[in-house]
């Protein structure tokens, strides 16, 4: 069976998605800046998503390539690179990206950037999915454990938060990255935790 190449394999979801794959039995690939030893059905290809090194390397082959690669300036133009390189993949691999629920709806510099690196990924002549979710629980811990030694929060009107756990994101996308391409699917948020009613709660009778 052709590899699947996970870009960003080596970070949080990346990490997860590749173990998941594993574990349905896919050999792997995964693109990072720095080299690493492989493991059993997990390659690692030296790459740079900016400077577009190792690309080509990267993407020989694959029948399918996750794409969950990020750095703070954005995703635009590594996605962009990554679209040229596996243009010349045939056949076309399927092209699986994750994204940013309400992405299209704040305009600051890294949202920017991933909105129109879901341009790319739609328009990139490659068969593609890509699912939205919220952010992970981790990133929500970092941003509230930071803001603690604030005197004042500022936080934008309307600003909503609905973490979701990094792990049930991995399960999701696995199943899209084996499943067929389906374009943009349903965004994906947090189950909603409703307190178990307790006997003194419940005044309904
Ligand atoms: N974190 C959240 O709350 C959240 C919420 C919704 C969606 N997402 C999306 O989920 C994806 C993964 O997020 P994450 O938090 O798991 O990311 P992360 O932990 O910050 O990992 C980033 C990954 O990107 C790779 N990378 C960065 N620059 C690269 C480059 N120039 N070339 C090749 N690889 C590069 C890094 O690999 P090396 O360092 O090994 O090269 C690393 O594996 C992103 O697209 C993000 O927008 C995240």
């Amino acid at each position: 069976m052709a590899p699947i190449l996970v870009t960003g394999g080596t970070g949080t979801l990346g990490r997860l998605v590749v173990s998941r794959l594993r574990e349905a039995g896919c050999d792997v690939r995964v693109l990072s800046r720095q080299g690493r030893e492989a493991t059993a059905g997990v390659q690692f290809v030296v790459g740079d998503l900016i400077t577009k090194d190792g690309l080509e390397a990267a993407v020989g082959g694959v029948a399918t390539i996750v794409h969950c690669a990020s750095s703070a300036k954005g995703d635009a133009r590594a996605t962009h690179n990554l679209v040229h390189a596996a243009s010349s993949v045939a056949p076309a691999p399927h092209l699986v990206y994750i994204s940013i629920v309400g992405v299209d709806q704040v305009s600051f510099g890294y949202m920017r950037s991933k909105l129109e690196a879901e341009r790319i990924v739609a328009e990139s002549g490659l068969p593609w999915t890509i699912l939205r979710v919220t952010q992970f629980y981790d990133l929500i811990l970092t941003g509230a454990r930071t803001a603690q030694s604030l005197p004042l929060i500022p936080v934008p009107a309307g600003f909503l938060v609905q973490p979701i756990d990094p792990a049930e994101v991995a399960i999701r996308l696995v199943e899209l990255a084996l499943g067929e391409p389906v374009g943009r699917v349903p965004d994906m948020v947090a189950r909603r935790y409703r307190a178990p009613r307790t006997a003194s709660a419940d005044t309904s009778g």
